[in-house]
């Protein structure tokens, strides 16, 4: 067998694309993805406003001039707020969110925070899981928060000791 046959049969760990802080020239990048994955969260004024806002942290991993994923917080006094976390669709369970998750900690406890709360609708397993393996904790609820109907579950977990990522245990 020749080097290139072996080369095509040897399977090839996944390399995830690089992953960036985002700036405000990116606004219409993570506004293309707002829409593949989320339905249109945010508009266009809001993605705008958002990215390279003071106290605004961002992230993403870059496909080229693509945005393949995106998480965005706010620096509240000691607390990182998550506001937005997503994957391209064709790009998940790779571990592009959890890496997101991860940056936004460390640039969190860079900037003093102390802990991390977000909020995910009762009906979404995906995040749900993805957050309990992050070590967030459901702390409350507010009830059909949702247009459809769907709770608003409030996710809390500390950033004590998580050093520059997110692992259990919590809180
Ligand atoms: C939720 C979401 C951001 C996860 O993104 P992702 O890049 O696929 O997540 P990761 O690959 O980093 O997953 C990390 C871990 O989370 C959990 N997880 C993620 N997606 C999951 C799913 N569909 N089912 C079960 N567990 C899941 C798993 O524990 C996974 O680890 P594993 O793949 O080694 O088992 C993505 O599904 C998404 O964009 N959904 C639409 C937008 C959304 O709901 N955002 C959250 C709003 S609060």
């Amino acid at each position: 067998m020749g080097e290139a046959e072996a080369e095509e049969l040897t399977p090839h760990p996944f390399r995830p694309p690089p992953l960036r802080p985002l700036i405000a020239d990116d606004w219409a990048a993570a506004l293309a993805l707002d829409r593949r994955s989320l339905g249109g969260f945010w508009s266009e004024a809001l993605w705008r406003g958002e990215l390279g806002r003071t106290g605004s942290l961002a992230f993403g991993h870059d496909g080229g001039g693509v945005l393949l994923s995106i998480a965005c917080g706010w620096v509240v006094v000691d607390e990182l707020h998550i506001t937005v976390l997503a994957t391209d669709p064709g790009w998940r369970r790779r571990g592009l969110a959890r890496a997101l998750l991860q940056a936004l900690a460390a640039a969190a406890i860079g900037r003093g925070c102390t802990r991390a709360t977000l909020e995910v609708a009762s009906g979404n397993g995906a995040a749900l899981a993805l957050y309990a393996a992050a070590g967030f904790r459901t702390a409350g609820c507010r009830r059909g928060y949702y247009t459809n109907g769907d709770d608003a579950l409030i996710q809390w977990r500390s950033l004590r000791g998580a050093g520059d990522g997110l692992c259990p245990p919590a809180v």
